[in-house]
C-alpha cells in the first residue's frame, strides 16, 4: 500500500517538476550579428527549434532568459537581459521569430508572470513611466499593474514603457503589427502557478476536510520520501493523488 503511494507520488512529482519548468515570457527576436552568446553559456539543441524544449534545459539550469534559434533549434541558456538596439523583427504580432533569429524569453519574474497579448502600433495607458534602459526597469516602474507595454527604440538604446492598472489592452485607432523596433509589446500579468494551485485547493477544500482524516496517515508514511522538497509541493502533489 505504502509502496504504491509512493510511486504514484513520485510519478505526480514529476509531471509537477516538468509543469512548473514550462512557464517563459516572449519578449522579442535578435539576430547573429547582434547577440553573441557568452562563451560559458549553457548550450543544447533541440530538433524542430522547439522552444519548450529549450524552456525546459534552462530552467533545470535557473538562467533568467533563454535564447532559441528558430531554424536550427539551438538554444542558449543565458543571463544577459537583451538591450533595446538588439531587436529585430519576429514573424508576426505574436512569440516567433524568423530564420535564423533568436527567439529571446524571460523565465523569471516580474515578467515570467506576465504574457503577451500581442504587439500594436499604438496604445494608450493611464500611466507612462517612459524610456528604461532595461525591460526590468521597465517592469520595475509597473509594481502593481495589471498589463505593461513597451517600446523598443534602437536610437536611444532604451525600452519605450507604459503601464495601466487593468488588463485589458486599449490599441483603439492603431491594429496589429509586427513584433520588432518601435511596436508596442502588450503584456497582461496572468495569474501564477501557486496562486491558481491556491485557489484550486480553495475551491477543493469542502470535499478536501472530508477525507483529511484518513489522508493524514498516508502523509506521514510518504512524509519520508518527501522530505527534500518543499511543502507546497508536499501539499499539491498530496492533492493530485485524492487527498
Ligand atoms: C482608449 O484610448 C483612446 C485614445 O487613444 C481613448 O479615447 C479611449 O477612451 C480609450 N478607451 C478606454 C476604454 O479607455
Ligand atoms: C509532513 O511534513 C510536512 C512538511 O514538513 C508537515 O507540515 C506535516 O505536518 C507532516 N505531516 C505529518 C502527518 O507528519
Amino acid at each position: 500500500m505504502t509502496r504504491s503511494i509512493s510511486v504514484s507520488l513520485y510519478l505526480a512529482i514529476l509531471s509537477l517538476t516538468s509543469l512548473q519548468a514550462s512557464s517563459y515570457t516572449f519578449i522579442g527576436c535578435t539576430d547573429i550579428y547582434k547577440y553573441k552568446p557568452q562563451p560559458d553559456d549553457p548550450k543544447a539543441h533541440y530538433a524542430g527549434g522547439t522552444s519548450a524544449g529549450c524552456a525546459t534545459y534552462c530552467s533545470s539550469l535557473n538562467t533568467p532568459y533563454f535564447y532559441n534559434q528558430y531554424n536550427t533549434g539551438t538554444c542558449y541558456c543565458s543571463s544577459v537581459t537583451p538591450s533595446a538596439n538588439q531587436y529585430t523583427y519576429g514573424s508576426g504580432d505574436q512569440a516567433g521569430c524568423e530564420g535564423s533569429d533568436y527567439e529571446i524569453y524571460a523565465m523569471k519574474d516580474p515578467i515570467m508572470s506576465f504574457k503577451l497579448e500581442g504587439c500594436y502600433t499604438t496604445v494608450t495607458t493611464s500611466q507612462h513611466p517612459g524610456n528604461k534602459p532595461t525591460l526590468e526597469a521597465c517592469f520595475a516602474s509597473c509594481p502593481s499593474s495589471k498589463s505593461v507595454i513597451f517600446s523598443p527604440d534602437s536610437d536611444t538604446n532604451t525600452f519605450d514603457c507604459k503601464c495601466d492598472p487593468g488588463s485589458n489592452i486599449n490599441s483603439s485607432g492603431g491594429g496589429t503589427t509586427t513584433c520588432g523596433e518601435y511596436a508596442w509589446f502588450a503584456y497582461s500579468r496572468s495569474l501564477s502557478k501557486r496562486r491558481m494551485e491556491g485557489k484550486r485547493r480553495l475551491d477543493k477544500q469542502m470535499a478536501f476536510d472530508q477525507h483529511e482524516k484518513e489522508c493524514r496517515e498516508e502523509e506521514e508514511d510518504t512524509n519520508d520520501t518527501l522530505s527534500d522538497l518543499t511543502n507546497v509541493v508536499v501539499e499539491t502533489v498530496i492533492e493530485e493523488i485524492g487527498c
